[in-house]
Order: C-alpha cells, then structure tokens, then sequence
C-alpha cells in the first residue's frame, strides 16, 4: 500500500492557504487511499524566535483543526514530531550525507534567514539544518508520496537527493518519496500582496484567512483583497496576481477551472462575493467541529498518544538500519 507522509509547522494560526495546499487532500483523498501520517512538526516551529507556550498552544490547536478538517484517527495516524525520537536520530545521520552549501541554497532558508537578520537577530542553526530534519521526517516512514503545497516542493526535492545518496553509498535503506501538489490551490497568495504567499508565520492579518475567522471576518478580508487597475475578469496570474489569486481561492473551493471562473464575471466586486461565500461556506464544518472537539480536549490527547505509539513503531526498523549502515554500532 501507498505510505504517505506530510506535516504542519506550529509557527501560527493554520491559514486557507494551508488548508487549500494540503491539509483539505489529506482528508478527502490521502487518508483513503493510502497508509498515511500527518504530523505537528512542532520540532521545527523552534527554528525562528519562538514563544514556547505559544507553540505549545498552536501545536494543539494544529492538532485539533487537523481532526476537524476530517482527518479520522481509525484510518490515519496522527501525532506530534517531538513524541517519536526517531526524527531527530535519523536528522543526525542525514546530517553527515547532506553538505552545507546545498543547505544554503534552500529559498526558503535564504528568506527567513534574511528576515531574521533584518530584525537585527541571529540565525539559529536549526533553521540551517531544517531540511534535513524534514527529510528524516519522511524518510524514516518509507513514505511514498508527500502532499504539499507548491512551496515545499524544494524540500521534497532534497530528500530525494538525500535519500538516493545514502543508498549509494550505504546500501539500499530509504524508499525514494515524491511530492504530490493539488491541481489548484498549491499556492494561495496573500490576499493584501497577491505576490506574495499567504503564510501563517508572517502575521499580517488582513491578507490572510485564517480558518478559525468568524465568517464576517472572512468576508471583510475577502472583499478588502488587492485587485489589479484593469477591470476585465481575466485569469493572468502575471499581469494580473490579484484577480487570478482570486479566482484560483474560487476553483479550489467550488471546483472548476480558474481560466474559466474568470469569464463568468462582470466586475471584480462579483468575483469577491462569490469568493468569500465559497470561503465561508468550505470554512464552515472545519469551524464546527473544531468547535466540538474543543469540549472533548481528552479526546484530541488521546488521538496524539495512540499516534505518537503507533509511529514510532513504524519509524524504528527504519531508522535503525540507517544508523547501522552507516557504521554506528547497535546497542546490545
Ligand atoms: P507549513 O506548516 O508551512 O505548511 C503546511 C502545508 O501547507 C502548505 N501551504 C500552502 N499551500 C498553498 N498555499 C499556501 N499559501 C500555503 N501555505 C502553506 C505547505 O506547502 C504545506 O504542505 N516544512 C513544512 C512542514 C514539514 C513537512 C515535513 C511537510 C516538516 N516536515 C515533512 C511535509 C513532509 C512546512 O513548513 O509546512
């Protein structure tokens, strides 16, 4: 069977843009078809200048807007990264067969580094080596396929590379995974800068939908959003970022085309309407449930607890015959 693996980084509210890029496929397809884990990678919310009860706080909330966009503990495992001790063992041991410089050349890397330097702070380490510790996140499962949003489409890529050179020069030990992307929605944009990606970690709130907004705010955020000068409905994601962005939330959440949406409108005010209707409407169960799961916090602690035992039962194997073949010696 198909092993599928992805994970969400506490580092802020969860936003539409998480939700469209993955966490929506997870449930209606992912966890269907294939033996799949999702994780609260909470290891790497510690990578940028952290609160720790704050992340603390957003790893169970991660936790229970996962459950309640659908995720069903009876046909995926569930769990927090900081539970199973195997992500960090085979972190180090990718560490010794990744170089520094492909390190640095990780965009991701390069960007919030220079953010942190801007604000005149240092760069931890650990968000040199992140990629590596999400490599190990994926390859100690043996997962097949990652589903992700088209920004994480570079670290995929690296633990590809990571994988293929440990098993030529250590021995066959780590399936080679791929990423898999949504056909719309890999990329929601900012609704204030449709240039840029609508990222929960960045905290300017009037560009982002949170899932947890109150259907007026999203509304609000919606109708607000930076549209371009032109006045022609048209999907031009170069010329024309705001609109397309707009179209592209639209598709992903009633179906259909973005280049064909764009036809059907008149003005831009219509094509806002209709997306903050959709939004509200494809934001309203997850609201619900979470809602309810909030009543039952047992419950959400129970769901981690079975998770964390049964991955670190998948991991194990695994990450054991990484760290005997490359030359560490098994405990007696
Ligand atoms: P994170 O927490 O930033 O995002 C979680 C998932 O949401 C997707 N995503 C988006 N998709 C479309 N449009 C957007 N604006 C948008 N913003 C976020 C991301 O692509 C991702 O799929 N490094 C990862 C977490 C991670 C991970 C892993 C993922 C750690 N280990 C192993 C997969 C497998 C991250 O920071 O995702």
């Amino acid at each position: 069977m198909t092993r599928v693996f992805s994970g969400i980084k506490p580092t802020g509210h969860l936003t539409l843009g998480n939700y469209l890029g993955a966490m929506r496929r997870w449930a209606a397809v992912d966890q269907h078809r294939a033996d799949s884990l999702f994780c609260i990678v909470d290891l790497h919310a510690l990578t940028v200048d952290h609160d720790p009860a704050r992340v603390r706080r957003l790893s169970r909330q991660a936790a229970t807007l996962l459950l309640a966009s659908g995720l069903d503990p009876e046909l995926c495992t569930v769990f927090v990264q900081s539970h199973v001790d195997e992500h960090t063992r085979l972190s180090y041991v990718l560490e010794c067969v990744a170089s520094d410089g492909e390190m640095r050349r990780m965009i991701q890397y390069r960007e919030k580094a220079a953010r942190e330097r801007a604000r005149g702070g240092s760069v931890r380490l650990s968000l040199l080596t992140y990629p590596v510790l999400m490599a190990a996140d994926i390859l100690a499962y043996g997962a097949d396929e990652v589903p992700v949003g088209d920004d994480q489409a570079q670290h995929v890529e690296l633990t590809r590379d990571l994988a293929v050179r440990f098993n030529q020069r250590y021995g066959q030990t780590f399936v080679v995974p791929r990423a898999t992307r949504p056909a719309v929605g890999a990329r929601v944009m900012n609704l204030q800068e449709p240039t840029s990606k609508m990222g929960k970690s960045e905290d300017v709130g009037p560009g982002i939908v949170y899932l947890l907004d109150e259907p007026d705010v999203v509304r609000k955020k919606v109708m607000r959003a930076v549209t371009d000068s032109g006045r022609d409905v048209e999907y031009d994601p170069e010329g024309r970022p705001g609109v397309a962005n707009l179209l592209e939330i639209l598709a992903a959440c009633t179906g259909g085309e973005p280049s064909e949406l764009g036809g059907v409108y008149q003005s831009y005010g219509d094509v806002k309407k209709d997306v903050a209707e959709a939004v509200v409407e494809v934001l309203r169960p997850v609201r619900e449930r979470h809602r309810e799961l909030c009543a039952d916090p047992g419950f959400v602690e129970g769901v981690l607890r079975d998770g964390a035992e049964r991955a670190r039962a998948m991991a194990r194997p695994t990450v054991d015959a990484a760290c005997r073949a490359i030359g560490l010696l098994p405990a007696a």
